[in-house]
């Protein structure tokens, strides 16, 4: 007897999954659309970046060279035939950096890190000439709220517990360099004062706010399509 797929649901949370997965594979190809021959690309992690490496690569071109910031993206970008090298083979400077978000405010503060991956993601989206977000429709809130990713020192765990409380610590693996986890619980009003205060915290390694000057693009796949907004950040000359 021949089998069949079960149709897929109609209403219901795994609808809603699957739409919400359909808009993060929209923003993700209309990204890939930027990319060119010879680019450098920084890539970043989870599930809507899950569908950017494979769109990446039915694109097709040449000489693209990717930095990855998280083994799991790594592994990923090798499995679709993605060149990946280390930052340093591109002297530390990259043309584009892509990746999603957990939360995107009006201003155009994000909080990322849902992924323990927000270090090496701050550091590509700094190195890149253009970051560009892709996210669903889900992803822009009115206000942004906790929690707030900390990649933390071991030696300092107990002591960064204790200065920025609320902060809880996440059961699972370290981050992608050894450190601990942990996710700031108190209010995010004023992202300024706080990103200022998580950096001025000996021993966050970094926090996973990022400030709008960082973002020159952001890619939100909704019912409509595929909606582009435009950061603060300057456009590369
Ligand atoms: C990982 C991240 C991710 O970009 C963020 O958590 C969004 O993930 P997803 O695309 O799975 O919704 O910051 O550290």
């Amino acid at each position: 007897m021949a089998e069949h797929a079960p149709p897929p649901p109609s209403s219901g949370p795994a609808a809603g999954e699957a739409a919400a997965d359909a808009q993060k594979e929209m923003a993700a190809v209309a990204a890939a659309g930027l990319l060119s021959d010879g680019m450098s690309v920084g890539l970043g992690t989870g599930t809507t970046v899950s569908h950017l490496l494979p769109a990446i690569a039915a694109r097709g071109l040449s000489g693209l060279r990717c930095v990855a910031s998280s083994p799991g993206s790594e592994e990923l970008a090798r499995s679709v035939g993605l060149p990946v090298v280390d930052l340093e083979a591109v002297q530390g400077s990259l043309d584009i950096t892509i990746d999603g978000a957990d939360q995107i405010a009006p201003d155009g503060w994000l909080i990322k890190g849902g992924g323990a991956a927000h270090t090496r993601e701050k550091v590509i989206a700094a190195a890149a000439r253009r970051f560009v977000v892709i996210a669903s429709a889900a992803k822009p809130v009115t206000a942004l709220s906790p929690p707030v990713p900390l990649e933390i020192l071991p030696f300092a765990g107990a002591y960064v517990l204790a200065a920025l409380s609320p902060t809880r610590l996440r059961e699972g693996p370290p981050s992608p360099d050894g450190n601990l986890i942990g996710d700031y619980l108190g209010p995010v009003d004023d992202p300024v004062q706080l990103a200022a205060r998580l950096s001025g915290t000996p021993g966050v390694v970094e926090h996973g706010l990022f400030a709008p000057d960082l973002v020159s693009d952001i890619l939100i796949g909704t019912a409509e399509g595929v909606v582009h907004r435009r950061g603060a950040r300057p456009a590369a000359s």
